[in-house]
């Protein structure tokens, strides 16, 4: 009987040996902390190919030469954008949006009124192509409507150069903007003028947005702490000794009354890390102000 190794050599565009999907299967949790299982074989075989392609390499081995060589860490970043999932949407797992204008700001403002600070810092952990991030502003610029002198910003980072950039541009194909609720999407888009199907953010929404790379698995070089941080969609990557340390890692960011969402299946359930529930996958700091659900 042939084996899938067997199939690679006879059949296809470019070999890829158990051991060359090993390696590669390990340089990117290495790097990014990302779990790529046996089943994912087709997955990474088709996503690099392309890359194989574009180098002209003949193959898997001498891709793997390359990671090894001069042009190694550059080439890690392609291997990590080609395999990393990017999937998402605008007002994803919507309850969140909710949570945010019905309990986060109102919440802020009476923090303002008692202590008058007026500066909100958010982040969107793995924000992929940036629906995740131009949701909450579009939620926030609505919510604080009307109060001036606040100063709030979201900072959006991925690991993906690719997708980073695609937020940092902030333009979506129309049939995407087009599941955004009426009253955002009048006041937050506006039509290409090359009529090419895409529409763009508006320059005052992306005002509020910073972008950077980073890897979450990596040191983060923010010195604030958090008002609310998203990390959503993103652990169900990792293991669960990434996940435990990265969620205290981010209760270490988070102000004392600040909130961590979380995506739908990601649920913290025994592994607390201090934090309580307090509402479909969102969760502060024990003992702190928010109650829990
Ligand atoms: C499925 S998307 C989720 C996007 C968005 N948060 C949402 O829920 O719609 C996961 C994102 O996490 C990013 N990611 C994966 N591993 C990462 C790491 N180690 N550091 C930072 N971002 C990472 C991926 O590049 C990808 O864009």
């Amino acid at each position: 009987m042939r084996t899938a190794t067997d199939l690679d050599r006879g059949e296809r565009e470019f070999s890829m040996r158990d051991a060359d999907f090993r390696i590669i299967a390990q340089a990117i949790y290495d790097h990014a902390g990302i779990v790529i299982g046996d089943h994912k074989r087709e997955l990474v075989y088709s996503r690099l190919a392309r890359r194989l392609r574009e180098l002209g390499l003949p193959d898997f081995k001498a891709y793997l030469d390359r990671l090894e060589g001069a042009f190694g860490d550059a080439e890690r970043n392609h291997l990590i954008n080609a395999l990393t999932t990017n999937h998402t949407n605008f007002f994803r797992e919507s309850h969140h949006f909710d949570y945010v204008r019905s309990h986060l700001v109102p919440h802020w403002k009476r923090r303002a009124q008692s202590d008058g600070n007026r500066k909100l810092r958010i982040w969107s952990a793995g924000c992929s192509t940036g629906e995740e991030p131009y949701t909450l502003a579009m939620t926030m610029a609505e919510a604080m409507d009307g109060l001036g002198g606040w100063d709030w910003k979201i900072l959006a980072t991925d690991i993906d150069t690719n997708v980073l950039n695609h937020c940092r541009e902030g333009r979506y194909e129309r049939e995407a903007v087009k599941a955004i609720p009426a009253q955002y999407r009048t006041k937050f888009f506006r039509s290409s003028s090359r009529d090419d199907g895409h529409m763009s953010v508006s320059a005052s929404l992306k005002s509020h947005l910073v972008f950077n790379r980073l890897n979450l698995h990596a040191a983060w070089p923010m010195k604030v702490k958090f008002d609310a941080i998203f990390c959503r969609n993103v652990t169900i990557y990792f293991d669960a000794e990434s996940k435990r340390t990265l969620i205290q890692r981010f209760r270490g960011m988070m102000k004392e009354d600040a909130c961590l969402f979380l995506g739908h299946s990601e649920s913290l359930l025994g592994d607390s890390g201090h934090l309580k529930s307090v509402g479909r996958t969102i969760y502060a700091r024990e003992g702190g102000v928010h109650d829990g659900a």
